[in-house]
């Protein structure tokens, strides 16, 4: 088969490795892909969200599956632009990209199926939003609608900075009009863990359970970032947990979508935040995680080309995933100043190293060649995850090959899977 993968960061590099393995894939190209992919692919220079450029090509190389990685693509459409062409791909059709697309229908859906979540209010309008913060507790969460980068989600202390909030995010339009509402949410504590699905419309099957390490600085401190690290299985994660899951989210979220005429196919991504009172969803993405793709998948024993034919098809239940005991652990190196000002271009070296090297993984996120050279270009550089018995051996193996990558304020947090964490 001829495989199509859209997208250039680790997570598309994870998914790329990983059908290389594939008896069925014979070819392999990423748009635009990085330096680290075009080792295992052919990258082409064609945007995530040129969809007409996309479809073209996929045309021209008769490409058999079409392999969508990124939230922007999937939730304006891409897969419907494939379909109506007759391209085969996998991902979820718009109408049902919605669940990540719009936080107001995702939490709607949860509230009309009784899945658990925060309890909130939505509003299109700032005054209405800032009268309500009058008599709320605090901290509260403030969340545009639509997709922000990942950075639309505001966790404000006091009533101040809840007003400051609903001002940046509804009237200065921080994010454009993923901002036009807003969800208020309840703040919830407790450890968080994300979850990762094939769905194929009305079968899920689980993947490995992970938990991202979001802040940028050690101890949770410092900025939200994409995720600076990854652990999985999650120790958090217990088997109540995946029972309590099993019984009132994972089905409960595909046949709900199903009942909308939603039909989801392709990845489901469950964010957990496990209080005292039970697991409950803080978001759902509609894709692969990043990083959580890469410490998942290399744990991941299938053809995954099996895997996404199968959800493509709607039988998925034909299909036992299966997962390696061993742990993973992923250390994201970053360009020191990420996710603020950062600069790029600086030479890496070291790659060389991981050639042979079982078990360890060095995933590409911002890279590229410039005058033949290995170059950052990028706030996340790259994964590098290892595989260990144990969480502890993982770690170590991660921690140790971070040693091996050379380039110039290379940033990274030294706590990801820490036995206190
Ligand atoms: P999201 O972009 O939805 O993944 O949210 C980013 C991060 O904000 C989450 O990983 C949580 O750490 C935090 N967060 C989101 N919603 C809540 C909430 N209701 N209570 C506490 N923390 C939250
Ligand atoms: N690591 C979180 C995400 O992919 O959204």
């Amino acid at each position: 088969m001829k495989i199509l993968v859209v997208g250039s960061g680790g997570r598309e590099h994870a998914i790329v490795w990983k059908i290389a393995q594939s008896k069925k894939a014979e070819k392999i190209y990423c748009a635009p892909g990085n330096a680290g992919i075009s080792e295992l692919a052919e990258c082409v220079d064609i945007k995530a969200m040129d969809f007409k450029a996309l479809a073209d090509f996929a045309e021209e190389k008769k490409i058999d599956l079409t392999v969508v990685g990124p939230d922007d693509p999937l939730v304006a459409g891409i897969v419907d632009v494939f379909e109506a062409r007759g391209l085969r791909v996998f991902g979820p059709r718009k109408n049902a990209a919605i669940l990540e697309g719009s936080k107001v229908f995702s939490k709607g859906l949860m509230k009309k199926y009784g899945i658990p979540t925060a309890a909130y209010e939505v509003f299109d309008d700032p005054e209405a939003a800032i009268k309500y913060l009058e008599n709320a507790d605090y901290p509260i969460v403030l969340k545009a609608d639509g997709l922000a980068l990942g950075k639309g989600v505001l966790i404000c202390k006091d009533r101040k900075e809840a007003v400051d909030g609903v001002k940046e995010l509804m009237t200065d339009k921080a994010f454009g009009s993923a901002g036009d509402k807003i969800v208020v949410e309840e703040f919830l504590t407790g450890k968080e863990a994300s979850v990762l699905s094939f769905v194929d419309g009305k079968t899920i099957k689980l993947m490995a359970s992970a938990m991202d390490y979001k802040r940028a600085k050690d101890n949770d401190e410092g900025l939200n970032t994409g995720g600076m690290g990854n652990v999985s299985p999650n120790p958090f994660y217990t088997k109540e947990v995946d029972e309590f899951c099993k019984k009132h989210i994972y089905q409960a979220t595909v046949d709900a979508m199903a009942a909308e005429g939603r039909e989801f196919k392709g990845v489901i991504f469950f964010g957990f935040i496990l209080t005292e009172k039970g697991p409950k969803v803080l978001e759902f993405n509609a894709r692969f995680g990043d990083p959580e793709t890469q410490v998942v998948l290399p744990r991941m024993e299938n053809d995954i080309v099996d895997v996404f034919e199968a959800c493509i098809d709607g039988k998925l239940d034909e299909i036992e995933l299966k997962f390696k005991e061993d742990a993973a652990v992923c250390v994201i190196l970053a360009s020191g100043g990420y996710p603020e000002k950062y600069e790029k271009g600086k030479e890496i070296k070291g790659t060389e190293n991981f050639k042979g090297k079982e078990g360890c993984y060095c995933f590409h996120a911002g890279t590229k060649f410039a005058d033949g050279k290995l170059v950052t270009n990028g706030g996340r550089v790259m994964g590098i995850t290892a595989l260990g018995k144990t969480t502890e051996e993982a770690r170590e193996k991660a921690y140790k090959a971070t040693e091996l990558i050379t380039f110039s304020n290379k940033y990274m947090r030294h706590d990801i899977a820490a036995a206190n964490r």
